[in-house]
């Protein structure tokens, strides 16, 4: 079989003929990761993560940033190696051939487009805390949640999901200072939090750790909490789609990756802390004593009893909720404040990311309608159909289903993309052994395996609808491919 696998030669020359202004610097880079790391993964999937694992979520939360700590370490030597755009796409394209290269790059349309929908399903969590909170105004649930959730149509992110596409068409690229001053925000509101929190702790609120245990099929658990939070660190890899724009790429981009990883994962570990132990974080149950799925009409229904009225689990918005429960009202409108402000940037960063993604896919030849797709609009120069198209999907996702059952599904392409990523490694190290890695995973073989070991441990701990879903995705990609790319690639015209 003929895997038809690029050579890194031909995508060096290739990104060096169409080079962007190298401007970034490793400050800039670590802020790029930070902003698109801290988003609705801790002001809102926490909520989720507690319903799954109850106040064993911290733990969850350990596993999930080691498994990223391993990835991003495998991330960082091939980013090294081939500083240029697409990502793990890229790589797969240039160690494991063009059909897995295709699987992952469709991975990723699942990563970056519907993790854009999940991080509007959340801002609009906090918008509508927001507003009730501040001006007393009661938006109907029918409107601000989707089906799923006990609503009809979530107006509130498909608004946002639609106003950051339209910023992207203009040409709005995040600048350096507005995602600095985003981050700032972001990091200022987690740090209130922990100070506010952390002091009144309570060690009874541990009891019990781990209700529903470590593992269950049904996706519950500790791990399976762990696999749902791994959507907070997701983000980190948009650093390595910026290597083309980077000063010294191969020091800085490793550094960048690793450095937003550490600098997230403890504060997450402090607000998971805070959280737990001022408010408690134990699930709501059914009549059996089981706990439901976070995201499921049955949930919703039991969140709407009053008995549950204050349960942590139930909150949209826990960060301010528990706030709001420990007495400190004002301040948990501005964590509020700052999930509105801060969350729109991490949307713009996904569908960016896409657009991207998408460029690569169709300069590569493999995606059908390329040329339509990467037309530039006339006035602003940027690729509005594909934005535009992208921008669609994203809205209706997010108008339709819940953040928890969105964010399992972007993880779902996440993972296989950082699978594919581990084997790439380990499989350049025997095949390329002499070639110069400007960054050398440590010890990669111990930290390649337990990359890939991670990644399919948390794959596997999803929810099996969720699995599903990824199977199914794959499934129409390989069509297409099968159907377009496989013909159309240039690399078919190589090989004849
Ligand atoms: N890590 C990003 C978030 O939590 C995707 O919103």
């Amino acid at each position: 079989m003929n895997w038809r696998i690029k050579s890194l030669e031909d995508i060096l020359a290739n990104a060096e003929k169409k080079s962007l202004r190298r401007s970034l610097g490793a400050f800039q880079l670590i802020m790029m990761g930070v902003g698109a790391i801290i988003g609705t993964g801790i002001f809102v999937l926490t909520a989720e993560a507690a319903q799954k694992a109850g106040p064993g979520m911290m733990a969850s939360f350990v596993i999930a940033g080691f498994v990223c700590a391993v990835a991003a370490l495998c991330y960082a030597e091939l980013a090294s190696m081939v500083p240029v755009s697409g990502s793990a796409y890229t790589y797969s394209y240039a160690v494991l051939g063009e059909v897995i290269a295709w699987v992952v790059g469709w991975a990723l349309i699942l990563e970056y487009a519907v993790a854009a929908s999940a991080v509007s399903v959340g801002w609009s969590n906090y918008f509508v805390g927001l507003v009730e909170r501040s001006f007393g105004i009661d938006i109907p649930d029918a409107f601000t949640r989707g089906p799923f959730a006990g609503g009809i149509v979530n107006l509130p992110a498909a608004t946002i999901a639609l106003l950051v596409t339209a910023l992207l068409v203009i040409g709005t690229r995040e600048s350096a200072a507005v995602n600095a001053f985003l981050v700032i925000i972001k990091v200022a509101a987690l740090t209130v939090f922990v100070f506010l929190a952390l002091p009144v702790v309570n060690s009874a609120n541990f009891e019990p750790f781990a209700p529903n245990g470590f593992w269950d099929s049904s996706g519950v658990g500790i791990a399976g909490a762990a696999a749902s939070i791994f959507f907070a660190y997701v983000g980190f890899d948009a650093v390595s789609t910026a290597a083309e724009e980077t000063k010294n790429p191969q020091r800085n981009i490793p550094l960048a990756l690793i450095g937003s990883l550490a600098i997230c994962t403890v504060f997450y570990l402090l607000v998971a802390g805070g959280v737990v132990g001022s408010v408690g974080a134990q699930p709501v149950v059914d009549t059996f004593g089981r706990a439901v799925s976070p995201g499921s009409e049955e949930f919703a229904a039991l969140c709407a009893l009053p008995t549950n009225a204050q349960a942590l689990v139930c909150s949209g918005e826990p960060l301010a909720h528990v706030l709001d429960v420990i007495g400190w009202k004002k301040v948990s409108q501005l964590i509020g404040l700052a999930a509105f402000l801060a969350l729109p940037s991490v949307i713009l960063m996904m569908l960016f990311g896409q657009t991207r993604i998408f460029f690569v896919m169709a300069r590569d030849g493999l995606l059908p309608f390329h040329e339509a797709l990467s037309k530039v609009h006339p006035k602003f120069g940027t690729p509005y159909v594909v934005t535009i198209i992208t921008g669609l999907a994203v809205t209706l996702f997010g108008a339709f289903f819940p953040v928890g059952i969105l964010a399992d599904i972007s993880n779902s392409g996440t993972l296989f993309a950082f699978l594919s990523v581990s084997v790439g490694v380990m499989v350049l190290r025997v095949r390329d052994p002499g070639r110069h890695r400007p960054f050398v995973t440590p010890m990669v073989w111990l930290v390649g395996p337990l990359a890939l070991l991670g990644c399919g441990f948390l794959f596997f701990s999803l929810p099996p609808k969720t699995q599903l879903t990824f199977f199914y995705w794959s499934l129409v990609g390989l069509v297409i491919y099968a159907l377009y790319g496989y013909r159309n690639s240039p690399m078919a015209r190589k090989s004849g």
